[in-house]
């Protein structure tokens, strides 16, 4: 599949303020990014993107995600838990959150809690897109390491979904093409 220009209105860049895009734009228009601004996100817009993404659906009523954002010391404990080229990485956001999920002892519903911490996890990306903010959902290998998870203060018993990066909206990106929907969706007789 090939890239092609961005697609719909992109929101405000400021981060401040309501959102002002309908949820279909939201969903349409949202994207990784890889460039911020500098301003952190204040904590309390932080903390309207987890009251958000606690309303994900989740089987068992478990509300199994934790949310962790790394403050200097635990950033410093990270980069120094990394192997020297990917340290750099964690420069680029001025914001940075650790998304976990407390596991369960039975793997169905351990699964499951999985699943629904990534609908979290998408539920802040959304929400911070509708503030004008820029996210990325970033996966690096330091977080499955004991030295990168303790240097996040992810406890035993929680596995590392991801970073989240989130900042002020610097650049539009290109959107990467989606499949036709003829071809992932089946009406069966
Ligand atoms: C679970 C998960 C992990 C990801 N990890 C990475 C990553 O480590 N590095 C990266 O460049 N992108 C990562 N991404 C972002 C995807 O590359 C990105 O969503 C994809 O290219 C589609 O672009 P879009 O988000 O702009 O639609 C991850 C996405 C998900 C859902």
């Amino acid at each position: 599949m090939t890239g092609s220009p961005q697609r719909g209105a992109a929101p405000a860049a400021s981060g401040e303020g309501a959102p002002s895009l309908s949820l279909e734009q939201a969903i349409r228009t949202r994207r990784t990014h890889k460039v911020y601004g500098p301003e952190p996100v204040d904590p309390e817009t932080v903390r309207e993107l987890v009251e958000l993404a606690r309303w994900a659906p989740n089987h068992h009523l478990t509300e199994p995600w934790r949310f962790r954002v790394l403050g200097p010391r635990a950033l410093q404990a990270l980069k120094d838990a990394s192997p020297a080229d990917a340290a750099g990485k964690l420069d680029r956001a001025p914001t940075l959150i650790v998304a976990s999920v407390v596991e369960d002892p039975d793997p169905r519903v351990a699964l499951e809690d999985r699943d629904a911490t990534a609908a979290a996890v998408y539920g802040l990306l959304l929400a911070a897109h509708a503030r004008g903010l820029a996210a990325y959902w970033r996966t690096p290998a330091v977080l499955l390491e004991p030295a990168g998870r303790a240097a996040a203060g992810v406890p035993e018993g929680e596995q590392v979904l991801g970073l989240i990066h989130l900042g002020p909206l610097r650049q539009e990106v290109r959107t990467p093409d989606r499949r036709a929907v003829a071809e992932i969706l089946e009406f069966l007789a």
